[in-house]
């Protein structure tokens, strides 16, 4: 328990050393001032959100804020109100619709764009050598950078492996920091890898407390793929902000479902990214580097697998 509460002092290693709950290397997030990461009422050192080191040394977050869905001013805010709090991690995606109020919104935070790690996504209808290219470019304009730290093909659909091409390119050229993937299946994912030049830093699935996706964990681990998390709440479908074993589990620390669905997912190892339009619900999910589920409450949600998707309707 308070692991990192009570690790106040240590050095980096020292902490990673004592995390033995840690499934990839991680480290507090070192970017920018101290100040910057501080919320209200609240200790820098509770609000630090942990990096994992991908396949190309390449430091990310390893909690962030889903945008899907938050467009227009809402957008903008969410965005300016996460960034505010702590968050560093932003994942939007052409198909949102969203990149011009997410780019408005880090602009309206404030904070130097080095201390971000900005997530776009590569849409189906993009897909192809010279159209990657393009979509790329309207994603950076739309966001108002000159480069993305990570950049994802959305769904394996289409020309992959021309569009893989063109952001290996981008990789080399550095306006990409890393690339990765979504919704791919395993042996989509082993043609890429046996394939391409770049190995995809990234792997990022549908996974919540209802479909866990622990074979794709093991399977991406072996491969040195870091799993990022979609819909980590599920969007709350099938009762997941009124499961009855998450909020007994919250119970015993004083935490809400969603931290601890969140909690869950960072001890495995996987990167999330919820989102919400919500300031109060954005800092109730930052909330969780201070308690640490014990071994059984951990298996006790590995009961609730239903290993199915929530989404038919995208498969
Ligand atoms: N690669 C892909 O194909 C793909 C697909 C889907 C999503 N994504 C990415 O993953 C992100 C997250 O997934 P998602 O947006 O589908 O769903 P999600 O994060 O699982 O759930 C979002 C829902 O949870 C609610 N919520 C958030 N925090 C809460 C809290 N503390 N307490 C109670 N309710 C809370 C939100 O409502 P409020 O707004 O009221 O807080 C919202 O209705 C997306 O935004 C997007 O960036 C990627």
């Amino acid at each position: 328990m308070n692991k990192e509460r009570n690790s106040n002092g240590m050095s980096r290693r020292q902490f990673l050393q004592t995390s033995a709950e840690f499934a990839a290397s991680a480290m507090f997030l070192s970017l920018g001032s101290a100040q910057s990461f501080a919320a209200p009422n609240t200790s820098t050192r509770e609000n630090s959100i942990p990096l994992v080191t991908l396949n190309n040394a390449l430091q990310m977050p390893r909690l962030g804020l889903g945008t899907m869905t938050l467009n227009g001013d809402v957008g903008e805010r969410c965005v300016a109100d996460a960034i505010s709090m702590g968050y560093r991690l932003i994942d939007t995606a052409m198909i949102y619709g969203n990149e011009a109020s997410v780019g408005a919104g880090i602009k309206q935070s404030g904070i130097k764009r080095e201390e971000l790690f900005i997530t776009s996504k590569l849409w189906k209808a993009d897909m192809g050598y010279e159209q990657a290219k393009k979509g790329f470019q309207t994603s950076i304009n739309k966001l108002g950078t000159d480069y993305l730290d990570l950049y994802l093909i959305h769904r394996p659909a289409g020309d992959v492996k021309g569009s893989w091409k063109a952001m290996e390119e981008l990789y080399h050229e550095g306006r990409i920091k890393a690339i990765g993937v979504s919704n791919f299946e395993p042996a989509q994912l082993d043609d890429l890898i046996a394939n391409g030049g770049v190995k995809p830093a990234i792997h990022q699935i549908e996974t919540h407390a209802f479909f866990q996706e622990g074979k794709s964990l093991e399977y991406l681990k072996q491969h040195g793929v870091q799993m990022e998390a979609w819909a980590p709440f599920a969007e709350g479908r099938h009762g997941l902000f009124t499961n009855a074993t998450l909020a007994t589990i919250g119970k015993k620390y004083n935490k809400t479902i969603a931290q601890v669905s969140l909690r869950w997912h960072y001890q495995r190892g996987i990167i999330a990214i919820p989102r919400s339009s919500q300031k109060a619900h954005i800092a109730e999910n930052l909330n969780i580097f201070d308690f640490s589920l014990e071994g059984s409450d951990m298996a006790s949600i590995s009961t609730l697998d239903l290993n199915t998707t929530q989404f038919p309707e995208w498969s």
